[in-house]
């Protein structure tokens, strides 16, 4: 596997790949891999002739306070990982690489509605940061195919729109979350917990599955919001939110609504920020 940091070796990469008719998969990161991110090379491995993975912590989609300088980076552990799953290339571009001008006078781009509410609420400007980076990046890389955890549910969705409204000429494809034995769903920040944190996390997940449960008996979902909210609390989570939505648009299910809906928490728990979701289809 290759490793670049430069725009002009990567485009000559690609350039040679495309002249022999190959196609390019992407997995875009914010590096510190684990298995979910794993899993995402190897469903471009078994799709596309080429994969190629990027590391680069985004500056612009962390808000003031979030973690942008504690992020883990480990760059010679995710090579390792990464040529283990055959990638073919690692571009690691530095910020002057990605933000020319600066990331505070980078041209951002906004997908507006599906971004109003849940995180793009709790995490103002973070998906600007993360569509505009998305988007740089396939600028760059021109994947046929990009895969995405679905884990963050909404960036998926931020991304499917931001591709469709642009008619960038990518496949978007979500790949299914990966979990812990216990059901904690993997995340770079799940080191951030402490030993008695990390027994507690799947809570999340438990969560997840009873509000699944309840509903199939019939409960409505805004009891359910309420009750896995106290549910959470009395756990030691603080809650940004927990509720249940339409998959297809992030918006609130009518009253009776049952078919196409999705559970997604995120919640504090001493001072990480965990988010999981669960598909009730
Ligand atoms: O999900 C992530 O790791 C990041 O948000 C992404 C898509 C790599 C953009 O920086």
């Amino acid at each position: 596997m290759q490793t670049l940091q430069d725009a002009p070796a990567l485009r000559a990469a690609i350039r040679s790949w495309r002249s022999k008719g190959q196609t390019v998969g992407f997995v875009p990161t914010l590096g510190n891999l684990h298995a979910g991110h794993q899993s995402l090379i190897k469903l471009a491995r078994a799709r596309t002739d080429r994969v190629v993975a990027s590391v680069f912590v985004n500056p612009t989609q962390f808000a003031p306070g979030e973690d942008f300088e504690r992020y883990p980076r480990t760059l010679a552990q995710d090579q390792a990982a990464l040529a283990d799953e055959e990638c073919d290339l690692l571009f690691t571009p530095d910020v002057a690489t990605l933000y020319p001008y600066g990331a505070e006078n980078s041209v951002m781009l906004h997908v507006p509605q599906i971004t109003d509410t849940l995180e793009g609420a709790h995490r103002p400007g973070h998906f600007d940061g993360v569509a505009t980076v998305v988007c740089k990046l396939f600028n760059l890389v021109q994947p046929d195919l990009a895969i995405f955890g679905q884990k963050d549910f909404q960036q998926l969705k931020v991304i499917e729109r931001m591709v469709s409204d642009l008619s960038l000429p990518v496949r978007v494809m979500a790949a299914p979350t990966m979990r812990a034995d216990d059901g904690l769903a993997l995340s770079s920040r799940n080191q951030y917990l402490s030993t008695a944190e990390r027994a507690r996390a799947p809570m999340i997940h438990d969560t997840l599955l009873k509000m699944r449960e309840l509903l199939a008996k019939g409960h409505t979902w805004r009891v359910l919001e309420q009750v896995a909210t106290a549910q959470l609390i009395r756990g030691g989570f603080e809650p940004d939110y927990v509720v249940i939505r339409r998959a297809e648009d992030l918006a609130e299910p009518a009253e009776g609504e049952q078919a196409g809906l999705i559970a997604l928490i995120a919640a504090r728990l001493g001072s990480t920020r965990l988010i999981d979701n669960l598909l009730f289809d």
